[in-house]
């Protein structure tokens, strides 16, 4: 059906999102108009833009001046019809961090997907300005952030509390100011060392109470992510993935017949970064609503030891052969972080946003099944 398009006049103004294609004519002279635009064209920008021919029989527009009597560049002349317009890329979502356990498990979560870019730290360094700077931002809508610095007990030395500060405050404050100043959507990954552990159980408005180092940098990490206007923390424990992780070591102790001595009165549940990454696809896909989500694997809690029990009666050794011992005892005389004896999350809220994460336990001996022929030196 032809379209008449409408005449404006000074008093009216027209709103025009990112991928409405858009024309005009004057129709008297000395006529002026203004754009209010959110971005301007660049020449480093020319795969984000596609034209119409203005002829377009399919868009059959009545223009007011014949186009064959209107003024028009030789460049808009030549703009292709509507079956060979190539269409507007969407805005990227960029995963930092994307080598570490949790990088690599969205790698699998959005393999195929070419709107998903991954930076591992020589690609994005989180704590270098000039990533920052060289990036062109106006290409994205989201960002991940799959990076920290994670070496708990690490993080109690003079060199370690420096470089978790950087990674996880200092890093994070110039990913949230970007954020902010872009309008991107910024995921960022929390962890249940925000917390002292003395309740039994933590919903996302506890009062932040961190132990140790790393926990304190997780924690001023999230309070300066709460204040991006579009933001999602997601809030884990005890993450299992493709790295090295208690799960591993577990099944390679299991594999050389060590009994080991583990941690009985830690209580929590683990968290396969499967499931994060398809929790955190899930926040965003839905356009949850902004904020702090809980989210790890389904189940009753269980002790460290609890669970290096379940390895080796899946690796087809005795639960007896793993001890039970106190945290005070465990790390007695070893230069550790403080751990919180809690670490349970309250699943409520993404439940209620729909997301359901499997038990930790089918997880659990997927998990071992798969890996078990890695551990048989
Ligand atoms: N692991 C857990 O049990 C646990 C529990 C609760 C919450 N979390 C949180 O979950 C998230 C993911 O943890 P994860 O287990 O996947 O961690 P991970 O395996 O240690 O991976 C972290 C990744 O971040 C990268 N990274 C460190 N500093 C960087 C920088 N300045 N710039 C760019 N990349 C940098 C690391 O690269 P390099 O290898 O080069 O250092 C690594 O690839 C983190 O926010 C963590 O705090 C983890």
């Amino acid at each position: 059906m032809p379209f008449s398009p409408p005449s404006l006049d000074p008093s009216q103004a027209i709103f025009i999102p990112r991928g409405v294609g858009n024309a005009f004519q004057t129709l008297e002279d000395t006529t002026a108009y203004t754009y209010l635009v959110n971005d301007h064209w660049s020449a480093d920008a020319q795969g984000q833009y596609t034209f119409l021919n203005l002829a377009d029989e399919t868009a059959a527009i009545e223009w007011p001046i014949p186009l064959s009597e209107a003024e028009l560049s030789d460049k808009d002349k030549a703009h292709p019809r509507l079956a060979d317009v190539v269409p507007m890329p969407p805005k990227k979502t960029l995963v930092v961090g994307a080598n570490g356990q949790l990088g690599k498990a969205l790698r699998k979560q959005y393999d195929g997907d070419t709107s998903v870019e991954f930076a591992s730290r020589s690609e994005f360094d989180l704590g270098s300005p000039d990533a920052f700077k060289d990036r062109n931002w106006k290409n994205y809508s989201t960002v991940i952030n799959a990076a920290a610095y994670t070496a708990v007990d690490a993080a109690e030395t003079s060199e370690g509390r420096e470089a978790a500060w950087a990674t996880n405050v200092t890093a994070v404050a110039q990913l949230a100011r970007t954020a902010i100043e872009h309008d991107l959507t910024l995921v960022h990954i929390s962890s249940d060392y925000v917390f002292d552990g003395a309740k039994e159980i933590h919903a996302e408005a506890e009062a932040l109470t961190p132990l140790g180092v790393y926990g304190q940098t997780k924690a001023a990490g999230d309070a300066v992510v709460s204040v991006v206007p579009r933001h999602y923390i997601v809030r884990t424990s005890w993450v299992i993935g493709e790295g090295n992780n208690f799960v591993r070591t577990m099944a390679s102790l299991a594999s050389r017949g060590v009994e080991p001595s583990v941690v009985s009165d830690q209580f929590g549940r683990l968290s396969f970064t499967e499931d994060i990454a398809a929790g955190i696809r899930h926040l965003l896909d839905t356009g949850a609503q902004y904020g702090t989500y809980n989210l790890s694997n389904d189940g009753e809690p269980q002790s460290w030891a609890d669970i290096a029990a379940d390895v080796y009666e899946l690796s087809g050794k005795s639960r007896s052969s793993v001890t039970g011992v106190s945290t005070k005892e465990y790390f007695d005389g070893k230069d550790a972080a403080p751990r919180p004896l809690n670490s349970v999350l309250d699943l409520s809220k993404i439940k209620a946003a729909g997301f359901d994460a499997p038990a930790a336990a089918v997880r659990l001996t997927e998990y071992v099944n798969s890996t078990t022929s890695g551990f048989s030196e």
